[in-house]
């Protein structure tokens, strides 16, 4: 076990560091230093044009390019542009392809992805193959060769790859995290988190906006509904297991000193989506006769190879509040996010008693939210989404790896495929691959340093 001390010299030691798990030269661009970033857009759907607003608030980031099957969705993203002073970006999306003939653009450096799942992986490879860095929207990928297809084109091309999740930029997420390296929980031993976000409305709507509270998906339906219901049809699993993991991941290090070995995942029956429906379009609704796959709660639980366990809920599908449900708990304590809560042992006042988690988030706030809380507070979820397209930029404009590569959008996203296929064994363990394919033994963590 790490004492406090032991934890800050780590830290120190490791964030000289730099990239550590990026081993291959980052070799893509032949950019001068001061040079702008360049950057391509692909989907500017609801996603897309948080991250078209927030890149405006950055001198140093050009919006070259947009591409969008939605001629609205275009028309939406220039008005943006024109509204903030900047030139109408050049644009593509005459037909689904289309992507391709962006990222062969010469005046481009990266790419920024916020199209449906299925499209992340391919668009991904296609702006890596041409010598862009790609900055997929969360989860980077649905089928597990997918996760090997972006490992194995970074490491052919040396074009970077970020998975852009936003929630490990959360602002009481990283005092945990600051926290956690100080060693304030003690040895790390068990964290759970999840996606807990009561998607109904989301899911069917009735093209109105915002959703409408209608009850089709599909071709009638808006955002994402046109797309990711079809998902809860076809599949059983965690369906978006990172904005949980990607931050509990960072707290272990995984990638960086320790791995995810393997899981086993657990799913409740499906009765919610069923019941909305009904519910808001009677049954005899075309859609109450659809057959939704998707439990309205799955549970994975995953061992690390430090030992840990993390335990990940999927529950999009019932009536609830909203909440990612982390719980960061060692030898010394532990902290939870649902009732903002923590208990540390020798420190708070009354052994066994939960103290509220304020002075703590506000003693160990991250230095990214103390220097640009001004800034940052503007844009979207909070403020985590400046600093993850900050981050982005910075890797784009400097050539640097980025702080959360391509091994991280494997791993976290690989989480899906591998839910499904337990389930499908009767929760039977599934071993997680080492995307780093052993690397991860001596890398050092780099993210947020
Ligand atoms: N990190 C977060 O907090 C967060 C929040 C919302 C959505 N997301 C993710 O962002 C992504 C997009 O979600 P959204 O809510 O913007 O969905 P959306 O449906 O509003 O936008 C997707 C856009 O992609 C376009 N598109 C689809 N296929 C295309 C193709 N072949 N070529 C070009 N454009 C194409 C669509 O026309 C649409 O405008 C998803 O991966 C989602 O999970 C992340």
């Amino acid at each position: 076990m790490l004492t406090p001390i032991h934890r800050r010299n780590f830290i120190k030691k490791s964030s000289t560091a730099v990239a550590a798990i990026a081993l291959l030269p980052s070799m893509v661009l032949g950019l001068p230093k001061e040079k702008k970033a360049r950057l391509g857009f692909i989907g500017v759907g609801l996603r897309g044009r948080n991250h078209v607003t927030n890149t405006l608030l950055f001198p140093d980031a050009e919006i070259i390019a947009i591409c969008d099957i939605d001629p609205n969705a275009i028309m939406e993203t220039q008005n943006l542009l024109k509204k903030a002073g900047r030139k109408a970006a050049a644009v593509y999306g005459k037909n689904e392809q289309d992507f391709e003939n962006l990222v062969k653009r010469q005046d481009l450096d990266g790419v920024v992805i916020s199209t449906p799942w299925e499209w992340h992986v391919p668009m991904a490879i296609a702006a890596m193959n041409a010598g862009k860095y790609a900055g997929i929207e969360v989860s980077a990928t649905v089928k597990l060769e997918e996760s090997w297809q972006l490992v194995d084109t970074f490491e052919r091309t040396g074009s970077h790859c970020m998975i852009l999740e936003n929630v490990c930029y959360r602002r009481d997420v990283m005092a945990v995290l600051n926290m956690v390296r100080q060693g304030l929980f003690g040895d790390i031993s068990h964290l759970q988190c999840g996606y807990q976000h009561d998607l109904r409305h989301v899911k069917f709507n009735n093209g109105q906006q915002p959703y409408g509270g209608g009850v089709e998906f599909g071709e009638k339906g808006f955002s994402e509904a046109r797309w990711r219901t079809q998902h809860s049809i076809d599949r059983n699993g965690d369906l978006y297991p990172t904005h949980g993991l990607g931050p509990v991941a960072q707290m272990i290090n995984i990638n960086r000193g320790n791995q995810f070995l393997y899981l086993t995942s657990m799913a409740t029956k499906s009765a919610g989506l069923h019941k909305y429906i009904v519910d808001n379009g009677g049954e005899n609704h075309p859609n109450a006769k659809v057959n939704f796959k998707l439990g309205d709660i799955v549970q994975t639980m995953i061992k690390c190879a430090n030992g840990e366990t993390i335990l990940i809920t999927h529950d999009t599908n019932l009536p609830r509040p909203y909440s990612l449900g982390f719980r960061v708990q060692g030898t010394n304590g532990l902290w939870q996010d649902d009732g903002d809560k923590i208990y540390l042992e020798k420190i708070s006042k009354t052994p066994h008693e939960w103290e509220p988690d304020t002075e703590y988030l506000k003693k160990y706030d991250h230095k990214y939210w103390r220097e640009s809380e001004q800034v940052a507070q503007g844009s979207g979820h909070g403020g985590m989404d400046y600093f993850v397209i900050r981050d982005f930029i910075q890797a784009v404009k400097n050539r640097t790896a980025p702080p959360i590569d391509v091994y991280d959008a494997a791993a976290w996203s690989a989480i899906s495929p591998l839910s499904e296929e337990s389930i499908v064994k009767g929760s039977a363990p599934i071993p997680i691959p080492d995307f780093t394919r052993g690397k991860w033994k001596n890398a050092k963590p780099v993210f947020a340093l």
